[in-house]
């Protein structure tokens, strides 16, 4: 590619911009420099190095493309097709660890994990901990394989019922970041969540509490005694599911703020 410039014009030395770069820039990328490096830095060759550019342009998320997310200290295997893990679920990894540490050799779960964010978080973190991680999406899975650790174990398959009956009761620290987008509010979500990653995994029904409805009602038979729920959705959601009347009526429930105002992890704790 060669910057386009009008006719004529001559655009003084050290001014011509990186073609790539406000090509990216044109796209909307916020991070063009960054990105343009990082691209060139993965391709093998100007042929894929074009095809990226391309891809990119065209909106895909630049996770999809580099085939890696950062997530905290961990650098995890992402890739077209799967949710990408947001930052703001540090948040719920950090609630799991926090909780796991507490704990010896603690069974836990991170149900609906994608690509195993919180999972592999976990097993990174906690010495002796029994990691599981289940999900619906076989391609999310491939990922999650390549993230966790040899001995966690993966279950594929709908909600609860992925699992296997010998963790019913056993599990001391079950995370989620279930779908909790209403689906009034998916056009509302950036393109690239939109159009490149699967619907089944942002949207949650009317409320974007379908999901998280189900794990609060059936998580009980799956905890240990001392278990604690810690799922991660948003600030009107939080105040919507701890005002349900009877609701949950064997948890301790409170909320653990995110930094941006917007997120928060629900941690429901049994009551003796
Ligand atoms: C918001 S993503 C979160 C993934 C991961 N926890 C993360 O933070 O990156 C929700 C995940 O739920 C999965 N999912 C959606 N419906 C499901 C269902 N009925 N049973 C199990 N997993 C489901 C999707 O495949 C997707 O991976």
């Amino acid at each position: 590619m060669t910057p386009h410039l009008p006719d004529g014009h001559v655009q003084p030395a050290g001014l011509i911009e990186d073609p790539l770069v406000s090509a990216l820039r044109r796209a909307g990328c916020v991070f063009a420099e960054d990105e343009a490096e990082l691209l060139r830095r993965h391709a093998s060759g100007a042929d894929q190095l074009d095809d990226l550019f391309t891809r990119r342009v065209a909106g895909e998320p630049l996770e999809h493309l580099l085939g890696h997310v950062r997530f905290g200290d961990l650098r995890l295997s992402v890739g077209p097709g799967v949710f990408v893990p947001r930052q703001r679920s540090l948040l719920v990894a950090h609630e799991a660890i926090k909780a796991a540490s507490q704990r010896t050799e603690p069974v836990v779960l991170e149900a609906f994990c994608g690509v195993a964010p919180i999972a592999s978080a976990v097993a990174a973190a906690v010495d002796g901990a029994q990691v599981h991680a289940a999900d619906i999406a076989a391609d999310a899975l491939v990922h999650a394989r390549r993230n966790l650790p040899d001995a966690a174990q993966i279950h594929h398959g709908i909600g609860f019922d992925a699992l296997p009956e010998s963790l019913r009761g056993r599990v001391d620290v079950l995370a989620a970041v279930p779908p909790y987008v209403p689906d009034h509010a998916f056009g509302l979500l950036a393109p690239e969540a939109r159009d490149h990653e699967p619907r089944r995994a942002l949207t949650g029904g009317v409320d974007g509490l379908d999901h998280v409805d189900t794990l609060i009602v059936d998580a009980h038979t799956w905890l240990s005694g001392d278990g604690v729920l810690l799922i991660e959705m948003n600030v009107a959601q939080f105040d919507a599911v701890a005002s349900r009347d009877g609701y949950v009526p064997s948890f301790d429930i409170d909320a653990v703020p995110g930094e941006d105002g917007q997120t928060v992890v629900a941690r429901f704790r049994r009551r003796p």
